[in-house]
């Protein structure tokens, strides 16, 4: 008879943060010298949860410097100080372990809208018939079935987007950084992105940073929500959403939502007046 194995052990969540941000401050400078802060001392971070992944909203000011912490995230701008560590380790430049949907639509025009989800896959080395299944696939979700072989400029800019969603996610990262990716979209859509994204970040243990000014599609996602200063960006309040039973769409019905939701909207109002307050309104 084989010897009793003892029971392996269950998947904890580690106590190295999956993301963190250490007092990351940042500034532009024009070609004139002057010089714009961006960024005050912002540190944050998200834990590594196997199984479930987890999604932080930034809610602020247009302006206050969300797509900067994004960028420095993605390793495309340097913080003047502070540091951005993915799993303990400090992130310097880009990689593939992390993938960023910007506010722009940013395809490659010469490339079909199948080319260009294949971009990264295409880098990887990865062969075509897998390429073409996953990117299909993805393409599909997206709602854009119809459209795989249309180049971009025959797209509207809504599509334009949810190209860029898919393009993304084909790299399945790690850390997925979204910079407003639902702006330019008609709601019935948007709401089958949100379920997208739902459903990728459950599936692939995903981090996800996501900027957004919709307050309900903030409290529909998010597990945490950081409410930020107008420029230069700070935490002012870190918010953790409870968790609904239901992510149908439906559930924005619910009093519990839309309590979250009063209590959202509560911070960023007395937000608005201190900024009337500071431009002197
Ligand atoms: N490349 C740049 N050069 C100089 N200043 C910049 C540059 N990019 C951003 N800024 C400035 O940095 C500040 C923060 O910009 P950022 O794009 O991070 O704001 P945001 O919070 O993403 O705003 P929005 O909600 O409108 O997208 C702004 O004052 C902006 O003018
Ligand atoms: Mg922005």
């Amino acid at each position: 008879m084989p010897e009793p194995t003892a029971p392996a052990p269950e998947a904890a969540p580690t106590s190295v943060p999956k993301l963190e941000l250490r007092n990351l401050s940042m500034s532009y400078t024009d070609r004139k010298g002057r010089t714009v802060h961006a960024v005050d001392d912002v540190s944050l971070s998200m834990a590594n949860k196997p199984g479930t992944g987890e999604l932080a909203v930034f809610l602020g000011p247009s302006g206050c410097g969300k797509s900067t912490i994004l960028k420095a995230v993605a390793g495309l701008l340097t913080p003047d100080f502070g540091e951005v560590l993915i799993d303990g380790q400090p992130v310097s430049g880009t990689g593939r372990d992390r993938g960023m949907v910007f506010q722009s639509y940013t395809s490659f025009a010469w490339r079909t809208v199948r080319q260009n989800v294949e971009y990264g896959l295409e880098l990887q080395g990865m062969a075509a018939d897998e390429r073409k299944a996953r990117s299909l696939k993805l393409i599909e979700q997206v709602g854009l079935k119809d459209f795989a072989d249309a180049l971009p400029r025959q797209l509207s800019g809504g599509m334009k987007q949810r190209v860029a969603i898919a393009r993304t996610l084909a790299n399945e990262p790690k850390v997925i950084l979204m910079d407003e990716p639902f702006g330019a979209l008609d709601p019935q859509t948007r709401w089958g992105m949100q379920s997208l994204i739902l459903d990728v970040l459950r599936r692939q243990d995903n981090t996800v940073l996501f900027v957004t000014h919709d307050v309900s599609e903030a409290v529909y996602l998010a597990d945490v929500i950081f409410v930020l200063s107008h420029r230069p960006a700070k935490v002012l309040h870190r918010l953790e959403v409870p968790f609904f039973s239901s992510r149908e769409p439906a559930v924005k019905q619910s009093p519990e939502f839309q309590r979250v939701e009063a209590q959202v909207l509560d911070l960023l109002h007395s937000l608005q007046v201190q900024g009337n307050v500071r431009v002197g309104l």
